[in-house]
């Protein structure tokens, strides 16, 4: 299969690009950069110069591809990102409508996050919070179903493993500033996560094989405490372990407080049913032990 893939250059989209090379589909990144270019030729992928805001270029890769992998998000302004989304997946969506291809687009498990406490995990089947701003892209893409799409979400949670510049480096680069490696009330609140491997193929199984209209969970971990996380990172940082209030959250954290207080405990159960995805790699303390996050 000739795979479209932006974000081809990014965290998760170079580990989908090796995945879909190594499995033998041929891939084709989008690249806004001269940089991103060679990242792309050096991985064996081709090239398609374009960006989220030219359009055309969307239309064009989309069209001349077997399949569509969209992963490209420009974390610096989190409320355009998402409008820029939605307009990315109504643009691929238009391009592909009829065709039958494959479509899978990304969002993340904390869409889920506000619906909860459900006294049990949030599974494949529960839509987003009307009030999570991915949930309209998700609806979107869900929606193309209708319009001969094979459209999937890979609905992700904190994603670990080499080359994160994610929430983890995030806590990391915190608690050495803040002298403390804090955690919120008592920090039984749950953190999903998956190594980046495990996501990467995932999304592989996806473009080959998802039903169109599914929402996918790329989750090992269904939920570490967020006090087991903040324990080894004061460990490892030989740094107090410290319990701080809900209060104090959002000046402890910025804007990752929302994030760090969340209870955000996800299955993945019908994914691994539905495509037989298994996560493999190590779970997140565990890889977190090893030390690779902490050598600077
Ligand atoms: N990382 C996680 O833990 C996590 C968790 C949940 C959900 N997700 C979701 O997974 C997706 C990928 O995340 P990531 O961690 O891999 O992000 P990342 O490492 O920051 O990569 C972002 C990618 O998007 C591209 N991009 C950004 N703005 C663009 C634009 N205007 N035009 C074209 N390309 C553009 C970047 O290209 P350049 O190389 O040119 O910069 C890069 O390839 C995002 O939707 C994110 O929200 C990630």
């Amino acid at each position: 299969m000739r795979v479209f893939v932006t974000g081809a250059t990014g965290f998760i989209g170079s580990a989908v690009v090796r995945d879909l090379l190594d499995a033998g589909h041929q891939v084709v990144g989008l690249a806004r950069s001269d940089t991103a270019a060679a990242a792309l030729t050096a991985a064996g992928a081709d090239v398609h110069r374009g960006a989220l805001d030219a359009l055309d270029s969307l239309r064009s890769g989309a069209a001349a591809a077997d399949g569509v992998i969209h992963l490209a998000f420009n974390f610096s302004d989190y409320t355009r990102a998402v409008a820029a989304d939605l307009r990315t997946v109504e643009t691929i969506g238009a391009a592909l409508e009829g065709s039958g291809k494959p479509f899978v687009i990304t969002s993340g498990t904390s869409v889920l996050t506000s619906l909860l406490p459900l006294g049990r995990l949030a599974t494949e089947e529960d839509a987003g919070s009307v009030a999570g701003p991915r949930t309209a892209v998700e609806n979107a893409a869900i929606a193309l179903a209708k319009r001969g799409v094979r459209s999937s979400v890979v609905r992700l949670p904190s994603v670990y493993g080499p080359g994160d510049h994610g929430f983890v480096p995030i806590l990391i680069d915190l608690s050495r500033t803040k002298g403390m490696s804090a955690y919120v009330g008592d920090g039984y609140n749950r953190w999903p996560a998956v190594h980046l491997l495990d996501a990467a193929r995932l999304f592989r199984l996806a473009v080959e094989a998802a039903p169109a209209g599914s929402r996918l969970h790329g989750v090992g971990d269904e939920g570490v405490p967020f006090r087991d996380i903040a324990g080894v990172i004061g460990r490892h940082l030989n740094l107090p372990v410290v319990s701080i209030s809900h209060e104090e959250a959002d000046s402890h954290f910025d804007w990752l407080g929302a994030i760090a207080s969340a209870d955000n405990p996800t299955s993945s159960a019908l994914t691994q049913e539905r495509l037989g995805w298994r996560p493999v790699h190590h779970a997140l303390i565990p890889y977190l032990e090893q030390g690779h996050y902490f050598n600077r």
